[in-house]
């Protein structure tokens, strides 16, 4: 891999969308937190590299700082944030504490040309962006100057071309910043001058190879559930090493309406891969019964989960690999500076402790991939869209969707409402804008009126929601009448339920599923 661009993290919150930004613009990209070995920098053998935005002041004691051997080197340069006031810091420039905290949208004007600029702004022209700092520049290192300044950030723009090092106060990473994935673009091909080589057909062969690398001769069993990543992984496993590879299907009992068919057909039928199908919903739902807790379904359904497979898997003979559909996100490592400790929301359930009790070892195709990306290698590998374009779908399944008591019933009269929700959002041509929609079915029941007679049955509550990692989200805003229809089809249709209500939570403070 040539046009390799190095992203050192200072700790913010969006480090990730710079490589999701230069991912999409066509080049392998990876984050280093500031202070990892020295020796990664220069393994890496990045042909550009971006300091990324950060919590800190360079004005601290101990403020993190540029890598020495970064710092040292002629690579192009894009400083974000923090990380021009690093560079400006460092090279000569003054940095001060603001006085107020600059956040939000704020306009600027383009006073020079710039390479940054090429076919986005024009000199004189006022463009939007998003600020989100409290220091500022205030006076430049020599070699430099600004090409570009908003009401809050004189040095909003400024660059050394001679260098080929750029900087900006705002965040072209974040999509209120509507050109900001064109600067960072002109700044790896016009300023660095790369040329785009990171696509998913190279992702693809390279793959393959690696997997046969590691795999030699020796067996690989894959957890499939049906979502996006783990199918994805077994048609490229499946790819690499053929029938050396077994599927393991877990069904506990809370997937969605005809999901565990679907999967077994396709993979067994169309895709001819050994497939191993555990129905085990009757030992899912037995030790779930008279549980309530969320936290407590999870472990549950987690342990058991572990159990189911474990049992299986060893049937297998020969197996040494495992094979995971981790995501890049999953592991990047994140730069604590102010050191606080995080809180668990929610424990999500994965099979994170199987390597380790069955001595297994990993094979994980995604580790530097993210999520639509995987989805981009599904369609390269031309697998159905209705498969890579799925909506996700939490491990424990509808078990945090039914809060309360779990009872096969009311998995069943859950299941029914969903589909025919799902069913409606793919009719109005919704699918695709959503980022994930289902039904809860709530421990609730209400007074209703059915034909003549009096109805008291539970509570179906509806969410849908856009996101770009489902880290935050907004709710998706259905005109009524869609409501509406999806409402009268639920009550009439669905023994059980006579109220149907949308959630309409943002995340924060809501999180997407309701447990
Ligand atoms: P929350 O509810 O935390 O959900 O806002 C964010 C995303 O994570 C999924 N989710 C889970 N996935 N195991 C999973 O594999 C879990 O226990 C779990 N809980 C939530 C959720 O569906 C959404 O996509």
């Amino acid at each position: 891999m040539s046009n390799r661009v190095l992203i050192v993290d200072f700790g913010s919150q969006v480090t990730q969308l710079i490589a999701r930004r230069v991912r999409e613009a066509g080049f392998y990209s990876e984050i280093i937190p500031y202070n990892a070995d020295p020796a990664r920098f220069n393994d890496f053998g990045a042909a550009a590299v971006i300091l990324s935005g950060g919590p800190a002041s360079v004005l601290d004691d101990e403020a993190p700082t540029i890598p020495a051997s970064v710092h040292a080197s002629d690579l192009p340069m894009l400083g974000i944030c923090y990380g021009q006031q690093a560079l400006m810091h460092e090279t000569g420039g003054t940095v001060s504490r603001g006085e107020t905290h600059e956040f939000g949208r704020a306009d600027v004007r383009v006073t020079e040309d710039c390479a940054l600029f090429d076919g986005l702004w024009e000199k004189g022209g006022d463009y939007p962006v998003w600020m989100s700092h409290g220091d500022k520049v205030t006076a430049l290192a020599s070699g430099w100057r600004v090409v570009a300044a908003s009401e809050g950030a004189p040095f909003a723009v400024v660059e050394n071309p001679g260098q080929r090092r750029y900087a900006v106060q705002f965040h072209p990473e974040v999509h209120h910043t509507p050109d900001g994935a064109g600067l960072i673009r002109n700044f790896l091909t016009r300023v660095a001058g790369l040329t785009p080589d990171w696509s998913m057909a190279a992702f693809r062969d390279e793959a393959i190879a690696a997997i046969r690398e590691q795999v030699g001769d020796k067996r690989v069993i894959c957890g499939l559930s049906g979502g996006v990543d783990s199918s994805v992984a077994a048609v490229l496993i499946h790819e690499a090493i053929g029938d050396r590879l077994t599927c393991i299907f877990v069904d506990h009992g809370l997937l969605r309406k005809n999901e565990a068919e679907d999967v077994v057909t396709l993979f067994r039928d169309t895709y001819n891969i050994p497939l191993v199908h555990v129905d085990a919903s009757d030992t899912f739902l037995g030790a779930l019964d008279g549980i309530c807790d969320p936290e407590t379904k999870r472990k549950t359904i987690g342990g058991l989960f572990i159990d189911v497979f474990e049992a299986e898997a060893k049937k297998i003979e020969g197996a040494s690999f495992l094979a995971q559909g981790t995501l890049y996100p999953d592991v990047i490592e994140s730069v604590s500076v102010t050191g606080g400790p995080s809180v668990t929301i929610k424990s999500h359930h994965n099979v994170g402790g199987l390597p380790d009790r069955m001595n297994l070892e990993l094979v994980e195709p995604f580790r530097l991939l993210f999520k639509d990306e995987v989805r981009a290698l599904g369609r390269e590998m031309g697998m159905l869209h209705s498969l890579v374009g799925r909506h996700p779908f939490p491990g424990p399944g509808l078990a945090i969707r039914i809060p309360g008591e779990i009872t096969a019933e009311r998995a069943d009269i859950l299941r029914e409402a969903d589909a025919i929700y799902i069913e409606e959002i793919r009719k109005a041509g919704l699918y695709d804008e959503i980022w994930q929609a289902f039904a809860v079915l709530l421990p609730v029941k209400t007074v209703g009126v059915m034909g003549d007679g009096r109805s008291y049955e539970s509570v179906c509550g509806l969410r849908a929601v856009t996101s770009v990692d489902g880290m935050t989200a907004d709710v998706y805003p259905f005109e009524p009448a869609f409501l509406g229809r999806v409402a009268t089809r639920i009550v009439n249709e669905v023994r059980g339920i006579n109220r149907v209500v949308y959630d309409i939570t943002t995340k924060p403070p809501g999180t997407i599923e309701w447990e």
